[in-house]
This record gives structure tokens, sequence and C-alpha cells, in this order.
């Protein structure tokens, strides 16, 4: 099971059921939500593809400087690429274990076999020499999932893909809206990319997500693909007289509703992205006097990657100092949370794909990482206290006893 930040019966019962003190998310709100939902209500139609769809597409296309097409989650992007990709039962994709079950649900339900690589540990992102090693004649993607904001080698990865014809770079940046790499937007890099907008995110509207068509060539089918594999797009805009049934495709389009909300967000992206920075400095300055004195290890990505504080996570000496920790926080109303549960030791994932090398870093991560409150609402004061409490139970003997 994922651990998305919600409540374990441990964390419940420590705080009687009246939520976290400090939880480990809160949903954005951001101010003109309600006004445009308003205008949405009186509005035409509140199916996808209206006004407020095309206001929020604009944004992300001036961001990103290549189509995009909202869709209604992060998974509903994935699947829409996995469609695009054309893949036929045995082809490979290769991704990193350390995911969401969404990352691999997409194309395994095209009939590919996902092929689970190690991640880096400065970063938990994909590790570019494992997938390097983990190319075969039948790879026709390579899934870039940017954890937690932070970009993957997207040099290396380009090198390897451009050396391979017929294999594809996805951007899964679920976290990575306002992220870069060398300054340049992540969500740019891949033929496509998706993003998420899921109520965890740096912007959310409840459920919702975006793909971004880096690949032009691909957007006129993306689009059919998107409207139950009909040319309603092209209808639409008077470029064909009534439209039709073409191929096999989903209804991968946002509603209007939520439409509004994200563009609300949408317009405070960099306001959002700039205090979760902060915040994720803030508690990388408290924490570095245990990483020095090994009581943690922090995640430190290359000056390439410029991150948008989506997780900050650190990772304890030990599985068990790791819960305990965790024990020790939700006992002071702090919420703090793992992350993935490996994709190749899941039952799901054992049947249908399989492992190229170790993935010894991922089995690290899984076990001894811990997520700390962190979202645009976080007080710095909060940060300190969650700071000094780790530093209490880690290094004050504050996890003494405590089973
Ligand atoms: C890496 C990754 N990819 C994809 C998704 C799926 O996004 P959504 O929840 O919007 O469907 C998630 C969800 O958190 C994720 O973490």
């Amino acid at each position: 099971m994922q651990v998305e930040g919600g409540r374990t019966a441990a964390a419940v019962s420590t705080t009687a059921g009246a939520g976290w003190r400090i939880p480990l998310h809160r949903t954005t709100r951001l101010g003109s939500e309600l006004r445009y939902l308003a205008e949405a209500l009186q509005g035409e139609s509140l199916a996808a593809d209206g006004v407020f769809s095309a206001r929020a597409e604009r944004v992300l296309q001036l961001r990103l400087g290549a189509p995009v097409r909202l869709t209604p989650s992060g998974t509903s992007a994935l699947e829409l690429c996995a469609l695009g990709l054309d893949l036929q039962p045995g082809d490979e994709v290769i991704l990193p274990s350390f995911t969401f079950p969404s990352t691999a649900n997409a194309f395994v339900l095209r009939g590919a076999v996902p092929v689970f690589i190690d991640v880096d540990p400065k970063t938990l992102c994909l590790d570019p020499r494992a997938a390097e090693a983990a190319i075969t004649p039948r790879t026709r993607a390579l899934v870039a999932v940017h954890y937690g904001g932070v970009a993957c080698d997207l040099d290396r990865l380009g090198a390897l893909v451009a050396q391979h014809e017929g294999v594809a770079l996805v951007e899964d940046a679920a976290h990575a809206l306002g992220s870069s790499w060398r300054g340049r937007p992540l969500g740019s890099f891949g033929s496509v990319a998706a993003f998420s907008f899921h109520a965890t995110k740096n912007l959310g509207c409840g459920e919702g997500g975006a793909l971004v068509v880096n690949e032009r060539r691909r957007l006129a089918r993306i689009e059919m693909l998107r409207d139950k594999g009909t040319d309603r797009a092209r209808f639409r805009r008077g470029e064909v007289a009534r439209y039709q049934w073409r191929e096999l495709g989903g209804s991968h389009g946002l509603g209007e509703l939520g439409a509004a909300v994200l563009l609300a967000q949408l317009e405070h992206l960099d306001r959002v992205t700039a205090r979760r920075r902060a915040l994720h400095a803030r508690y990388h300055d408290g924490l570095r006097e245990l990483e020095a004195s090994g009581h943690v290890t922090l995640l430190h990505p290359p000056a390439a990657a410029q991150g948008n504080g989506h997780v900050c996570a650190l990772l304890a000496a030990t599985e068990r100092e790791r819960d305990r920790l965790r024990a020790g926080l939700a006992a002071a109303g702090i919420e703090a949370a793992p992350h993935y549960e490996p994709l190749h030791a899941s039952p799901f994932g054992r049947s249908v794909g399989r492992c190229a090398g170790s993935l010894r870093v991922t089995e690290g991560a899984a076990s001894r990482l811990l997520r700390l409150p962190l979202h645009h609402t976080v007080q710095d004061g909060e940060v300190d206290e969650v700071v000094e409490r780790v530093r209490m139970l880690l290094r004050g003997g504050g996890l003494a006893g405590r089973a």
C-alpha cells in the first residue's frame, strides 16, 4: 500500500480523531476559486474543453512552450500517453520501482511489461546507468518520474533515448509543476509529460491532471484518443463537418468546475512555489546538523535540478528508527509519512513486471524514508518545531523506551 499521508490507526489514536495539529498536506486554496466556480456554473456548459479549460491550458502552455490538454487526473494523463505510444503486448517500458502504481498501470493496461529499475540515492529519481543497462530491443519507453518535484538527470536520459530509436522519453511530472532542469521547466523534455493536480500536489483541483504534448506530431492523435477515439476536437474547430469514431479512445477531459479551480490556482503558481522552496530550505538548514552526525540522510539533487518544494523527506538510519520517529511525531500531533512501497515487490508488480538490476536504493528508501509536513500554509515556526522534535526524538533519547 502507498502511504498517501493518510492517517494510520496509530496516528488517529494519538490525536483522538481531531485531526493533525500539523498535517502533512493541506488542500490548497488561493483566493479566486469561488469566484471562478460561480462564473463556471453560470456558463454555457460544465463539460470538458470549455472556457476555463482553454484558459488553464493556455497558462500551462505559455510556461511549458508546448500544447497542453487537461485530464481528469495524472493517472488519466499517463493512460492517454500510453494509448498514444501504440504499445504491443510484450513491449517493455522502463520505470522506477519507487513510484505510484499509476506510472505502471497505464502501460500494463496496454499489454506492456513494466521493467522496474533502481533510483539514484541523491534524488530517488531513475538511475540513468540502471536505465541504460535495462534497455532491450523490446523497450518502447523510459519513464522519468521526477520524485518530489526534483528532476531526473535529463542530460543523460535525453542522450540515452537519442541513441535508441523507437524509445520514447515520457515524463511522469505528477509532482513537478514549477520545477526545472538547467532552467528549463520540467514537463518540456519528454515526447509527452503528465502532471497531476490531485489535492495533495502543490496546486490541486481535487482530482485533475494534464498531458503536455512536446512532440507535436502526436497532438492530433492525442486529441482523438482523449475524446473517445473521435475527431470531435477538429469538429469543434470547424475543421470537419461531423465527428466520427476513428479509433480506440477514452474519456480524458477535465470538467469545467475542476478547470475553474485549477485556473484560480495556476495564477498563483510562482508564489506557492517560492513559499514551498523556502520551507524546504528551512527544513534542510534545521536538519543539517542531524545529517552531519549520521542520524538522518537528506536528498541532495545536483545544482541543475531546481525543485518546487513538493516533498521534504529524510531517511532515518533504520526502518525501526523511522517508524519510531513517525510515532513520536504523531504523539505530538505532527503527521509524517513514508512514501512508496516498491512496485517490484508488490503482489501485482511481481506478476506483471520484471526487475532489471539491483533495487537496493529503492528498498532502502521504502523502509527508511519519512516525509515531513510541507504545504504553502505551513508556518516557519511549525517547521522549526518539527525539526526540534525530530532532533529531540533522534538525539535526546526521545525514542528510548518507545516500541
Ligand atoms: C509519481 C506519480 N505519478 C502519477 C500519479 C497519479 O496522479 P493522480 O493522483 O492525479 O492520478 C501520482 C499520484 O500521486 C504520483 O505520485
